[in-house]
């Protein structure tokens, strides 16, 4: 049987060990990164995942397209998707700084504990990969979304790409500090933080008496944690009254999801993984 070969397409200038590992994990028999891949540079990279396959050992080539920004990576996966005809394609995934499967683990684990539609959902540093997507599968839910920023601008131009990707506009919010993040969440009943590694963004006391409050989740698993009094292996624990979902809690799902999208890679050619997707698998695996 044909080898079967991952093209890790990374946007950043040095690959992913992470989706390499997890490549391997997802049952890739060789994983092969490429960084600083562009909209441009990417076509000769597609070309050469396309032309070198009979049909019947095609769907054994496929794409991954990476990096540490949402719109730089969509960039390339449109170009990739547009490479493609006729036959000549293979199974592409895309997940820049695992947005797409850290996202939907952590909505669709809030979805399991309680539904989410009509809520008000706020996305703290809702400017990143895994904000900008959880603020499209918060929608997804029927959830009224906000994202926040430290800065104005970041967060309208966040909206934007988000309006140009999924159709809805998350309402921005400039936020530049906990105190700012706290008057933010106040009235939403869904609090998702999405905040860069090791970055605290709201304290305990700011979430632990309002009574409207029901879910929270935060992906960030290395200290300071983007909650206070959030445990990062909290998985739907009681806290204050309030679902808890910590980044650990939702991680074991994330790498489940991650794995099995990559091994689906591998079933036929024609395969297209990106936010709508990824998150209806989550739902299943959640
Ligand atoms: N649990 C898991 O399985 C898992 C998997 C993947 C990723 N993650 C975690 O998910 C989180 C989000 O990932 P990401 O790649 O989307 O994050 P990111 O792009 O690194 O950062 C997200 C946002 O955090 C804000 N930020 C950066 N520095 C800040 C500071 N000093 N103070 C306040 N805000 C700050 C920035 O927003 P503004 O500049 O607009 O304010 C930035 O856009 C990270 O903590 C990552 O480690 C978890």
């Amino acid at each position: 049987m044909a080898k079967k070969l991952l093209f890790l397409l990374d946007t950043d200038p040095v690959p992913s060990v992470f989706d390499t590992v997890v490549g391997y994990d997802g049952g890739a028999d060789r994983v092969i990164g490429y960084g600083g891949v562009t909209p441009e540079n990417a076509l000769a990279l597609v070309d050469g995942t396309i032309y070198t396959r009979g049909s019947k050992e095609k769907q054994f080539t496929a794409i991954f397209v990476g990096g540490g920004s949402m719109t730089a990576g969509e960039a390339v996966f449109e170009a990739v998707k547009k490479r493609f005809f006729a036959n000549f394609r293979v199974s592409a995934m895309l997940d820049s700084n695992g947005s797409n499967t850290t996202a939907a683990a952590g909505v669709a684990l809030l979805a399991k504990a309680k539904p989410l539609a009509g809520k008000k959902a706020v996305v703290l540093a809702g400017t990143g990969p895994v904000g900008m997507r959880a603020a499209a599968m918060l929608n997804i839910e029927g959830a009224e979304v906000a994202i926040t920023s430290r800065s104005k601008q970041r967060a309208e131009a966040a909206a934007k790409a988000i309006k140009d990707r999924f159709g809805f506009r998350p309402a921005p919010i400039e936020a530049f500090d906990n105190a700012a993040r706290a008057a933010a969440v106040e009235g939403a009943e869904v609090i998702f933080a999405a905040g860069a590694i090791g970055i605290p963004l709201l304290d305990e006391k700011d979430w632990q008496n309002d009574p409207k409050i029901e879910l929270i989740a935060d992906c960030n698993a290395q200290p300071a944690l983007g909650i206070g009094g959030v445990e990062a292996t909290d998985k739907a624990k009681e806290r204050h009254g309030k679902t808890v979902i910590g980044a650990l809690g939702l991680g074991g799902l994330k790498l489940k999801l991650h794995r099995a999208c990559i091994g689906q890679l591998f079933e036929s050619s024609d395969q297209v993984f990106d936010a709508e997707n990824i998150y209806a698998q989550a739902k299943i695996l959640a």
